[in-house]
């Protein structure tokens, strides 16, 4: 499941592990606790050669219950941190740097590989379809209005201030989508839907329709 911040990938990616019984993995959560390793060490975010030099030091580890998603880094808990304001305006340039990004796809496709052997997972990030499992069952390409996707961030922030929420969150999508390696696109293959004007609850009953229906035809 891919798509830009606000899309309603994370909700989705949980409601439909949870109805279908299947482990849950978001990648961002990923990208975010690398890139609090790299301000609490003092790395210059925007050296991509000093980032690459340390992209194989974070010990980073996610735990995929879609009830309970839990992400340690050097084995702390760092579930809050990860959200904060610093690291949310860190995070796009340290995942354009091509040694970080290679780093956490091996730890998503061993992920992966483990939650396959189990029945299977939801993982929820911007080059999941494209990149990390191109032969996944199911490729979802979520988005919604830059309106939509900025008050939902505002609201889950607390913040008033949906203009610049969405001032952000293009700015951050300008990143994610132009940067040469596996930049936000939609997968070959994948269904997308427009988010806008649907419930949390209305999303997740089409894509475990979707699912379901794969399942069926396959
Ligand atoms: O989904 P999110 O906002 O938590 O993602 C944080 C950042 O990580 C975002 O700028 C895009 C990047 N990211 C990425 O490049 N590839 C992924 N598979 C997931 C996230």
């Amino acid at each position: 499941m891919d798509g830009p911040s606000g899309s309603g990938k994370s909700s989705t990616a949980r409601g439909v592990a949870d109805r279908l019984g299947l482990r849950y993995l978001d990648t961002g959560a990923q990208f975010r606790a690398m890139t609090v390793w790299m301000l609490r060490h003092g790395v210059d975010v925007h050296d991509v050669e000093a980032v690459a030099a340390h992209a194989a030091e974070p010990r980073i580890v996610s735990g995929t219950d879609p009830l309970e998603p839990t992400i340690t880094l050097d084995g702390e808990d760092v579930a809050e941190e990860i959200r904060s304001a610093d690291t949310t305006a860190a995070v796009s340039p340290v995942a354009t740097v091509p040694a970080v990004r290679a780093r956490l796809l091996e730890l998503q496709r061993a992920t992966i590989a483990a939650a396959l052997a189990e029945g299977g997972i939801v993982v929820e990030g911007r080059d999941i379809g494209s990149v990390v499992w191109p032969d996944a069952e199911v490729k979802l390409y979520l988005t919604a209005d830059p309106g939509a996707r900025a008050a939902r961030r505002a609201a889950e922030n607390g913040s008033t201030s949906v203009r610049s929420t969405e001032e952000d969150l293009l700015r951050r999508d300008a990143i994610d989508s132009g940067r040469t390696t596996a930049p936000l696109v939609v997968p070959d293959g994948a269904t997308h839907l427009d988010t806008t004007p649907w419930t949390l609850e209305e999303v997740v009953d089409r894509v475990v329709a979707i699912v379901e229906s794969t399942r069926g035809a396959g």
